[in-house]
């Protein structure tokens, strides 16, 4: 399976900071934003990577990522020149993605749980239709809303609707086999000019193939997308990993874990950034 981050963004919401750094690379307590959305997509299994940039963008994401060797990944860019929604993602990696199925991750989406490993590799594991996730919220109306029976079956799928159906939002974390290339390319703009990742979903809901997977009240889901989002999402991961004494979206740690990484590339990259917290982490690896 190969692995789509969409970070492509202009974070508009949080200038002036956006303004000379991209908004996936700002700081989430003690990485960059992106390091968290690639940490799903290792934890998935998923070790080929495709990271979509904002226009001329390309160089500032390698020289954090590079060529992903590092992490024990393969990552490759692509820039999205104009602005046209979620989906189109799905259309720039058709060529990335190829026979093989994909798994989307929006740039600015955390996820957190102790069993998250478990529960993407469960939704990696399918091997026919989509598979998106349930997150219940107080107040859905901002977000994709799922309606869905006892088996995780999709009844209803609605982006930003008036009247919810119900509490559970879809955050952006999509599995997708094959027939989604076919659907991304017969998609229509919607009213706000975007292709609609939530269109994509309903012709998988029409085609009785789209899945839910709920996540437990325990699941931390957290997107940064606005100053205070962003400060909540440093304090949240600070916290964890205060009380757990484990990172959360430490790459190295997730490539060493997948068995894409020897250990002594791990301690060797902690020499380097011995001068942080971070570094020491790798070195006790
Ligand atoms: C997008 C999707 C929406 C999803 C959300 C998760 O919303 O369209 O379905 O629930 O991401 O972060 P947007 O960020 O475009 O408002």
């Amino acid at each position: 399976m190969k692995g789509i981050v969409l970070a492509a963004g202009k974070g508009t919401r949080l200038y002036p900071m956006t303004k000379p750094v991209c908004k996936p690379l700002l700081p989430v307590y003690d990485k960059p934003l992106i390091y968290y959305p690639i940490a799903i997509l290792m934890q998935a299994g998923i070790s080929d990577i495709l990271v979509i940039v904002p226009p001329g963008e390309t160089e500032t994401f390698a020289a954090l990522l590079g060529d992903g060797g590092q992490f024990g990944l393969r990552v490759s860019y692509a820039e999205q020149t104009v602005a046209r929604g979620i989906a189109d993602a799905l259309l720039i990696g058709e060529e990335f993605v190829g026979d093989d199925q994909v798994c989307l991750v929006l740039g600015d989406n955390i996820f957190y749980a102790p069993t998250l490993g478990a529960t993407l590799k469960k939704a990696a594991a399918q091997t026919s239709g989509a598979t998106v996730f349930g997150y219940w919220v107080e107040d859905p109306r901002p977000f994709g809303v799922v309606e869905f029976d006892e088996s995780g079956k999709a009844i209803s799928i609605e982006e930003k609707p008036r009247y919810p159906k119900s509490n559970y939002i879809v955050p952006g974390l999509y599995f997708y086999d094959r027939q989604v290339m076919e659907i991304a390319r017969g998609l229509k703009p919607s009213a706000r000019g975007e292709l609609e990742i939530t269109d994509v979903n309903l012709e998988y809901l029409h085609r009785e193939q789209l899945r839910v997977m709920p996540l437990e009240r325990n699941f931390v889901w957290l997107d940064a997308g606005t100053a205070d989002s962003l400060l909540a999402a440093g304090q949240t991961i600070k916290k964890i990993q205060d009380e757990t004494g484990r990172y959360v979206g430490c790459l190295e740690e997730l490539g060493l874990y997948e068995g894409w990484l020897e250990v002594g590339h791990v301690h060797q990259t902690g020499e380097q950034l011995g001068m942080t917290l971070y570094g020491k982490y790798l070195q006790c690896l």
